[in-house]
């Protein structure tokens, strides 16, 4: 695993910003696997100014993200379908009709599971943008989840709905349920950058780099992908 330490959120993001111009000035059909959360918004800042300003283009390309809650849509602001518009995609040139997520709202949750899992199949995710949860998930592939897993709908943690309620106007909002890309959909991304700040992320962050690879750390697979970076700030590298 490549690891890049840098002093703050605003370095760490534009860290991630190079790699993701380099990819998309590239390819300019690039895939990408795109996440939500805190951690990726100043990426996305970064992305929009430089579109805004005439520099990478995202009209081919095409973005897959990583999870939605079930039960929401984009009639919901705390939906990832709503969070990816508002953050980024509403902001540059890409095509709406080319980003997928989940539907939160499927009526046969197996049914999209199948669709989305097919997609991927279809469309190597040629950069992937994760962010880390602090009991070391990546996506809501919550610790005992296998790495062989695809796309799924799992019961999400207390400490995932305790880490999200944040987002929330109480904890009982929360939904309790999400559909997820599996470790497996991830590791098929042929480069993934994963980011990490602060200092509630440091124990995850020595899970995801200096820790036995196990699926009680979802994010130590990433120890076996060959194209992994880490940027995380000095706060959440403290561990190391
Ligand atoms: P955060 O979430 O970016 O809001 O910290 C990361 C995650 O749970 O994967």
């Amino acid at each position: 695993m490549n690891i890049i330490v840098v002093k703050d959120y605003d370095a760490m993001s534009k860290e991630a910003f190079k790699i993701m111009k380099a990819v998309v000035t590239d390819k300019k059909d690039a895939v990408l696997g795109l996440a939500t959360g805190s951690t990726p918004i100043g990426l996305y800042k970064e992305m929009i100014a430089d579109c805004k300003a005439g520099g990478a283009s995202y009209k081919d390309v095409r973005a897959f993200n990583l999870d939605e809650y079930v039960g929401l849509d984009y009639s919901s602001d705390q939906s990832y379908v709503y969070f990816m518009r508002a953050n980024l995609f509403d902001h540059i040139d890409i095509k709406l009709e080319n980003t997928n997520i989940e539907n939160g709202k499927a009526a046969d949750a197996e049914a999209e599971c199948a669709r989305y899992n097919a997609l991927l199949a279809a469309n190597t995710i040629d950069l992937q943008i994760l962010g880390i949860g602090s009991n070391g998930h990546i996506a809501f592939n919550e610790p005992g989840t296998p790495f062989a897993s695809v796309t799924h709908v799992v019961d999400l943690t207390e400490n995932t709905i305790k880490d999200n309620s944040r987002l929330f106007k109480s904890i009982d909002e929360v939904p309790r349920k999400a559909f997820t890309m599996g470790l497996s959909n991830i590791m098929a991304a042929k480069k993934i950058v994963i980011m990490a700040n602060g200092a509630n992320k440091a124990k995850a962050v020595y899970g995801l780099v200096r820790g036995e690879v196990t699926e009680d750390v979802p994010a130590s697979i990433l120890q076996n992908h060959a194209d992994c970076t880490l940027i995380c700030d000095e706060a959440a590298a403290s561990l190391l």
